[in-house]
C-alpha cells in the first residue's frame, strides 16, 4: 500500500530526479507482464534506495527478494567501482526477465542473481555487506535480518520495506495472520536491538532503516 496521496506522489516525482530510460521501461514492462506489478518499488522508493547507496558508496549490497530487478538497478548505481550486489529470489521465472533490464542497465557484471530460498542462499555468501535490502516473505524478516547483521559492516545499513503493512500494523488480532505478525515481531525485534540506531521512516508502504553501530 502507498500511503501518499496520489497527487502528491505524481508531485513528487516529477519534482525528484527522472528514472532512467531503462528503469522506466522495467516499470512499464512489468505493470505489462508480471503478476503483481505492485511490488515494484517504482520511481521514489527507487530514487531513495539510489541516493542511500551514492551516499554509503557501498563495495557489497545484498537484496534479499530480486522480482523484476528495478531496486537491484537503483541501488546498484552507488556501487564502488568493481562493487558488486548480490540479489536473491526464489521464482526462476522471473529471472531472465530481471536479467534482461540488468544487461540494459549496463550492470551485468554488478549484479549477481541468485535463484532459490534466502535462508539456504544467505548463510552461504562469503561476504562482508555495507548495504542490504530485505524485501521478500514477511514471517522471515527477523531471520533475515539476523543472518544479514552478522555480514553487515560497522557503519553498514540494513534496510526493509513494508514495514506499515498497510496499516495492518496497528491491527489488534495478529494471530490468524502470520505476514503481519512477521511485520509486527520485525519492527519490536529491531526497536530493542541493541547493536543499531533506527528509523521506521512513514513512506510508501513503510521502510525501516538500520545502521549497524
Ligand atoms: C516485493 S517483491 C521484491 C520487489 C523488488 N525488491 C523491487 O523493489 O522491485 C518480493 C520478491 O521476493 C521473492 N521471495 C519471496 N519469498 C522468498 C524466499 N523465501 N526466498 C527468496 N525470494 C523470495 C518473491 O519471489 C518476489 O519476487
Amino acid at each position: 500500500m502507498n500511503f501518499l496521496p496520489p497527487e502528491i506522489e505524481a508531485y513528487s516525482e516529477n519534482i525528484s530526479s527522472p528514472e532512467s530510460p531503462v528503469l522506466k521501461k522495467l516499470n512499464r514492462d512489468t505493470h505489462a507482464k508480471v503478476l503483481r506489478p505492485r511490488m515494484l518499488s517504482g520511481h521514489l522508493q527507487g530514487k531513495l534506495l539510489e541516493m542511500i547507496s551514492c551516499m554509503l558508496r557501498p563495495s557489497r549490497i545484498l537484496e534479499v527478494g530480486t522480482y523484476t530487478g528495478y531496486s537491484a538497478i537503483c541501488m546498484a548505481q552507488g556501487l564502488k567501482p568493481s562493487g558488486k550486489l548480490h540479489t536473491i529470489d526464489h521464482n526462476p521465472e522471473l529471472e531472465d526477465f530481471a536479467k534482461e533490464y540488468i544487461v540494459q542497465a549496463g550492470l551485468k557484471d554488478s549484479i549477481i542473481q541468485h535463484i532459490g530460498e534466502a535462508l539456504e542462499i544467505l548463510p552461504a555468501l562469503d561476504e562482508t555487506f555495507d548495504m542490504a535490502f530485505i524485501d521478500a516473505d514477511k514471517e522471515n524478516y527477523i531471520t533475515y535480518f539476523d543472518q544479514i547483521f552478522e555480514k553487515t559492516n560497522k557503519g553498514g545499513v540494513i534496510l526493509a520495506d513494508n514495514v506499515l503493512w498497510s496499516g495492518k500494523v496497528l491491527q489488534e488480532d495478529i494471530k490468524n495472520d502470520p505476514e503481519t505478525e512477521g511485520i509486527v515481531r520485525f519492527n519490536e525485534y529491531v526497536k530493542n536491538h541493541s547493536g543499531i540506531r533506527n528509523l521506521l521512516l512513514p513512506f510508501r508502504d513503510g521502510l525501516m532503516i538500520s545502521q549497524k553501530i
